[in-house]
């Protein structure tokens, strides 16, 4: 159950709460007490964003767009319980991360306002308003010598824990960290944010974070932090959002104090505690992901792509918009200009390669009909750069038999598989590290996501898999893990 010296370690809590063939037990879901898509800080007083309000993100460029378009509600399905579609996908459109940001004004008159964003109404609750003096108190948020002076917007990533444990239980960490990374994706590949040097950050101290927000550490967490050096002052971002003409997606009822939404998950407590302290500051060292070696190298770089870091924001802010999951994959040959395409949009860019890199996370490919590349398993190299092909065949039948049976795994051209040697982790960055890993994979994810979407393929996350049943059928070595994966390629357009 634990690691050495008693701690919870990355790899136990991963392979303890492994799914197995047959052994999943099926508990009783509570639509009594669906979770909620947002908090409630009733009778505070919103100040509404303004809404995007086209589906092709031809907007101008402003910090409400911003928010809207890293986590905003895209679409109303009604119902007995109403669903909202997001920006993001989520494990079980259960979504469980909030978002909230601090900014600070100029430091000679350093004051501090830190904001809910609250989606479904689409506008920022004041938590805080306080004059700080000189001090930027945003420093003190995170631990060593990093230079903050300069750190004006800081966006904080939450989790809570009943949302996403509703349905997984204590299999619900893995999922609340693989959302997280979708989040902190769109808020990094924001154009608005692009402008200014920003930095995903692992190195803050929870209980600082937690009491900053006021959070109920039993019942939600801070996972992630986005710090940019904003150098606008706060009346002028503040200003900008207010707009009290636009229409606002209806109130959600405010339940979230209720005793059922409070419930204790300790499973899920004991993993996260055990990643509060610091991690190790030494990269995961490069280690094998398979016990085979590649039988032949393909270069996958091509000229004429682009980066997502190099796509124009209003197009981006159209894939971010338009993202769904769709599951509904045809069969058809894709192109070698298609798929470089996407394999561009997949490389970390300057802001997730070092987290890419000292995480120890791989990425690999389970693939059918890509023009000029033979079906098979194949590694990434850490550049995604040259594919390593590791088994040839047509795999994807039985990668969505390891996958729950989720037949429609199977017909998608291409299943990216993301990997972690949880040993290594452990040993090299602490529990700390899994979250960070976890974050940097849903990050990834997100960029396939939006890369499918500019090139109208679709895209769907996998979350459910037969751990041990997967590791095998792609002969990875004893301590390497599947730990997320993501198919996409043509799907049938309606
Ligand atoms: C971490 C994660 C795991 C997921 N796992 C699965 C899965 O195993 N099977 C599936 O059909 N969809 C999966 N999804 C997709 C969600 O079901 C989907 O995002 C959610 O229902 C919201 O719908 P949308 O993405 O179309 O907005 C996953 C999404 C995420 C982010």
């Amino acid at each position: 159950m634990t690691a050495t010296g008693g701690q919870l370690s990355a790899r136990s809590y991963h392979w303890d709460h492994a799914h197995i063939r047959h052994g999943i037990t099926p508990h009783y879901l509570d639509f009594e007490h669906y979770p909620l898509p947002a908090k409630s800080y009733l009778p505070a007083e919103i100040i509404p964003l303004e809404t995007h309000d086209n589906q092709t993100g031809d907007t101008p460029a402003s910090f409400a767009h911003l928010l809207s378009h890293a986590y905003g509600v895209t679409r109303v399905r009604r119902g007995q319980i109403p669903f909202y579609y997001r920006t993001v996908p989520s494990a079980g459109g259960l979504y469980p991360c909030h978002l909230y940001l601090s900014i600070t004004a100029a430091a000679d008159n350093a004051e501090t306002g830190v904001y809910y964003y609250e989606p479904v109404r689409s506008g920022l609750v004041q938590l805080r308003q306080e004059k700080t003096g000189q001090n930027n108190p945003l420093q003190q948020l995170f631990a060593g010598e990093r230079e903050l002076a300069d750190v004006r917007l800081l966006f904080i990533v939450t989790a809570a824990f009943y949302n996403s444990a509703w349905k997984y239980r204590a299999r619900a960490y893995r999922y609340m960290l693989l959302d997280t990374g979708h989040l902190v994706r769109n808020i990094t590949l924001n154009p608005l944010i692009r402008a200014f040097a920003c930095n995903t950050a692992f190195d803050f101290d929870d209980g600082k974070v937690s009491d900053l927000l006021n959070l109920n550490s039993a019942a939600e967490v801070p996972l992630a932090c986005v710090s940019v050096n904003w150098d606008k002052s706060v009346p002028d971002i503040v200003a900008q959002t207010v707009n009290h003409t636009r229409p606002c997606f209806p109130p959600v009822d405010d339940r979230s104090t209720e005793a059922a939404y409070l419930q204790d998950y300790p499973e899920l407590r004991a993993i996260h505690s055990a990643g509060i302290p610091a991690a190790g500051q030494v990269p995961v060292p490069e280690t094998a992901v398979t016990d085979d070696r590649p039988e032949t190298v393909f270069s996958v770089v091509s000229e004429s792509t682009r980066s997502l870091d190099e796509v124009p924001g209003p197009d981006l802010a159209g894939c971010m918009i338009r993202r769904r999951s769709r599951r509904n994959f045809i069969t058809s040959p894709v192109t070698a200009g298609a798929y470089l395409q996407l394999f561009a949009c997949l490389s970390p860019g300057r802001n997730l390669r070092d987290l890419v890199r000292d995480t120890g996370l791989r990425v690999g490919l389970v693939c059918r009909k890509l023009e000029g590349i033979d079906d098979g398993f194949y590694l990434f190299d850490r550049q995604v750069a040259v594919l390593h092909l590791m088994h040839r065949g047509n795999l994807a039948p039985m990668l969505a038999s390891v996958c729950l049976d989720q037949a429609w795994i199977g017909q998608a051209a291409m299943n990216f598989l993301f990997f972690s040697d949880l040993a290594a982790l452990d040993t090299a960055r602490g529990p700390r590290g899994y979250r960070e890993m976890m974050v940097a994979a849903g990050m990834l994810a997100q960029q396939i996501y939006l890369g499918a979407e500019s090139l109208a393929m679709g895209c769907c996350g996998i979350g459910a898999m037969y751990d041990r049943e997967a590791a095998d059928l792609l002969g990875l070595s004893s301590h390497v893990a599947l730990v997320y994966a993501v198919s996409a390629g043509p799907v049938k357009r309606r």
